[in-house]
C-alpha cells in the first residue's frame, strides 16, 4: 500500500505557481486575483474558504474574501456576482456552496461570468467539459485527475467505479475519467443511492472513487486486492479527544481498507489540498485567458 499524498502533490503545484507569479511580478505583469464569497457561518465552509485564501497568500496571488450574513437576499448576492463579473481587477471568483435555503444556487452559479468561473460550475464550462473543449474544469475532479497524473497511476482500460453523482464531483469526474486522455480511458460505472448490488460492483473496481459524504461507508469487503482508492469524503465527526472537538472522516474506512490497496488517499491530506491547488491553477489560467 502506498499513500497517494495530495498534500505533497499540491505543494509541488503551489511551488510551480509561485514561480510563475514571481516571474510575472518581475516583468511588471498583473498578479492573479481570486475573490471568494462566503455567506453565513458554516464551520466547514469557513475553513475551506480560509484554506483557499491562505493558498493565495502563499503563492503570491491577491485575494479578497467577501463575507455576508445568511440573511442576505438572493438579489443582493446576484448584485455582488454582477459587480465581480465587471471588476477588472478580479480574474476569477467563487461563491462557496452550500448557500442558505432561500437562495437558489443554480441561479447564482449561472450568473457568474463563464470567463471568471474558476470553480467550473457554470453550464457553459460544464458543457465544454462534456465536449472536451477548453474551459474551466471543476476543482475537485480536476484535482483528482492531476493527482492521478502526477503520481503516474495507470487509468487506461481500467474499470473505475465512482460512488456519488453530484454535480460538483461524481458526475463531472465520471466524464473526465472516461474521455480519451491521460489520465482517462477508463470504463466508468457511476453508482448512486439507487444502485443495486453495490458491494459486488465495488469489488470489480480497479479504481474506486468515494464521493457520497457518508463517513467510512467503504469497508474492506467492498474492495478488490490492489485497487486504487480515492476518498473525497470530508465529514466532521465529533471527537472529544481533540481540542477542537471534531475530526475529519472520509467515505472510506482507511484503517481496514488501506492494507488491501495499491494506492489510497488519506483524509485529510488527500483530495482536499488538490482541490485547492486546481482552483489556484484555474485562477492563473483565468487571468491569462482574459488577456492580462
Ligand atoms: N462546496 C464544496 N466544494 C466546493 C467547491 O469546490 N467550490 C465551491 N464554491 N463550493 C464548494
Amino acid at each position: 500500500m502506498q499513500r497517494l499524498n495530495g498534500k505533497t502533490t499540491a505543494e509541488e503545484i503551489r511551488a510551480e505557481l509561485k514561480t510563475a507569479v514571481a516571474s510575472r511580478k518581475q516583468k511588471g505583469m498583473k498578479i492573479p486575483h481570486l475573490a471568494a464569497v462566503l455567506v453565513g457561518n458554516d464551520g466547514g465552509s469557513m475553513s475551506y474558504v480560509g484554506a483557499k485564501v491562505k493558498a493565495c497568500d502563499e503563492i503570491g496571488f491577491n485575494s479578497s474574501l467577501i463575507r455576508f450574513e445568511d440573511t442576505l437576499t438572493e438579489q443582493e448576492l446576484l448584485n455582488k456576482v454582477e459587480e465581480l463579473n465587471q471588476d477588472e481587477e478580479i480574474d476569477g471568483f467563487i461563491v462557496q456552496l452550500p448557500l442558505p435555503k432561500h437562495i437558489n444556487e443554480t441561479k447564482i452559479t449561472d450568473h457568474i461570468s463563464p470567463n471568471k468561473d474558476v470553480d467550473g460550475f457554470h453550464p457553459m464550462n460544464l458543457g465544454n467539459m462534456l465536449l472536451n473543449l477548453p474551459g474551466f474544469l471543476p476543482a475537485t475532479p480536476a484535482g483528482i485527475m492531476e493527482l492521478l497524473k502526477r503520481n503516474k497511476i495507470e487509468t487506461s482500460g481500467k474499470h473505475c467505479v465512482v460512488l456519488g453523482r453530484s454535480n460538483i464531483v461524481g458526475t463531472p469526474l465520471s466524464i473526465m475519467l472516461s474521455r480519451n486522455s491521460n489520465p482517462g480511458n477508463c470504463t466508468v460505472t457511476l453508482a448512486h443511492s439507487r444502485t443495486q448490488n453495490l458491494k459486488e460492483l465495488c469489488l470489480q473496481a480497479d479504481i474506486l472513487i468515494a464521493a457520497i459524504g457518508k463517513p467510512e461507508f467503504v469497508t474492506k469487503d467492498m474492495v478488490k486486492d490492489d485497487a486504487v482508492i480515492i476518498d473525497v469524503g470530508t465529514t466532521r465527526v465529533s471527537d472529544s479527544s481533540r481540542e477542537r472537538g471534531w475530526r475529519l472522516v472520509g467515505d472510506v474506512n482507511f484503517a481496514e481498507v488501506a492494507p488491501k490497496t495499491s494506492y489510497i488517499t488519506p483524509v485529510p491530506g488527500g483530495v482536499g489540498p488538490m482541490t485547492i491547488a486546481s482552483l489556484m491553477m484555474n485562477t492563473l489560467k483565468a487571468m491569462e485567458l482574459n488577456g492580462k
